[in-house]
């Protein structure tokens, strides 16, 4: 569990002027669920951006597996095995479940059916649905269509950049449960939260970004017991 598959170096990220991450370090280990939980505008989105390419830093360095990927583009950082779920799930309305799915591996050409019994196996609820256009699905059914999308990349590292954002509490329950799912058949994640109270229950580590820059980190388990992270993201203290 000490190998870091990725190792993120003082990163800065700019836009205009506007300073959206101000010196972030941090890693993520193999087999590790790592969150990175802030309020809205933190730089959460703006950290997992860069790690994926869509986004070149201003400073500072991202590692995986030991290469330097900073600023490389987004097509050879999928190809090196960093899938992302993005904000607001990003599915293609017009499409269907299963060409949604299919999208999710545009990089390679074998045989796809293993992946798409492996993404129905997690979700049953997309398989009864494949032939749907992905518009017409419930929000929760999207979240779960954009991580079976990624997961059909089989990704080394899974990003996930707010999976519980505008889903009822049941459905949010039930989108955790599967990616501690994922986690536990050996897929490395990263996740991102405002819901931190979810994420600390799933994490093995955590980091508090607020304003740029990391404040405080520690297990999920140590964080949900500081007092700082209760009063500010868990909406009590003890
Ligand atoms: N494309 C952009 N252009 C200008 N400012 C941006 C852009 N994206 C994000 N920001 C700003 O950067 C800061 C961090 O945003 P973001 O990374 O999206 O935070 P979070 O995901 O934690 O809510 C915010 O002040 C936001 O307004
Ligand atoms: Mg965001």
């Amino acid at each position: 569990m000490s190998e870091n598959v990725l190792q993120i170096e003082n990163l800065q990220v700019s836009y205009g002027g506007i300073e959206a991450v101000r010196g972030i370090s941090f890693d993520v280990k193999q087999g590790e669920i790592v969150t990175l939980i802030g309020a809205n505008g933190a730089g959460k989105s703006s950290t997992l951006r860069t790690i994926s390419g869509l986004v070149k830093p201003k400073g500072g360095k991202v590692l995986f597996e030991g290469d330097d990927i900073t600023g490389k583009d987004p097509t050879m950082i999928v190809q090196k095995g960093i899938m992302m779920v993005p904000e607001g799930r990003r599915i293609f309305p017009n499409l269907t479940v299963l060409e949604n799915l299919k999208i999710g591996a545009y990089l390679r050409n074998d045989d796809l059916e293993k992946d798409i019994e492996m993404v129905f196996g997690y979700f049953p609820r997309l398989k009864e649905r494949s032939w749907q256009e992905g518009g017409t699905l419930s929000g929760g059914e999207q979240q779960m269509l954009a991580v079976g999308r990624a997961l059909m990349g089989r990704p080394k590292l899974l990003m996930m950049d707010e999976p519980s954002l505008g889903l009822a509490p049941i459905v949010v329950q039930g989108i955790f449960e599967i990616i501690q799912k994922i986690h536990d058949d050996g897929t490395t994640v990263l996740l991102i939260e405002q819901n931190a109270n979810m994420a600390l229950h799933v994490a093995d580590r955590a980091y508090v970004i607020e304003n740029g820059k990391i404040s405080l980190e520690g297990t999920g388990a140590e964080l949900l017991e500081n007092e700082d992270v209760r009063a500010a993201y868990l909406g009590s203290s003890k």
